[in-house]
């Protein structure tokens, strides 16, 4: 499956779900997650992303590794997304910002 990684915290674009073939995108407070057990590889979503946080899940950036086990915890707690929405104003302050994991809301 596909994995939402550490940049889409407080980025949150939303793009990624308009194209997802299986609505397996799950939405929280400041983070998107994908459901790893609904997830087909189509590798749509991945171009989508504007700050490019989707990635395979046997190639997810060095040190983001938890972001797996993230989106599989996180998917059965946080309802389905399928339609874009605005990102946060601030969206584009935040993107590259390092250590953005302690800022995820549950
Ligand atoms: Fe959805 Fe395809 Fe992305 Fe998986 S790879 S989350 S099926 S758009
Ligand atoms: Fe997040 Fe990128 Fe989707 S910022 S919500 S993974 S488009």
């Amino acid at each position: 499956p596909f994995v939402v990684t550490e940049n889409c915290i407080k980025c949150k674009h939303t793009d990624c779900v308009e194209v997802c073939p299986v609505d397996c995108f799950h939405e929280g407070p400041n983070f998107l997650v994908i459901d790893p057990d609904e997830c087909i590889d189509c590798t749509l979503c991945e171009p989508e992303c504007p700050v490019n946080a989707i990635f395979p899940e046997d190639d997810v950036p060095a040190g983001q590794e938890v972001f797996v086990a993230l989106n599989a915890e996180l998917a059965q707690a946080w309802p389905v997304l399928t339609v874009r929405k605005d990102p946060p104003a601030d969206a584009g302050e935040w993107d590259g910002k390092p250590d953005k994991l302690k800022l995820l809301e549950r």
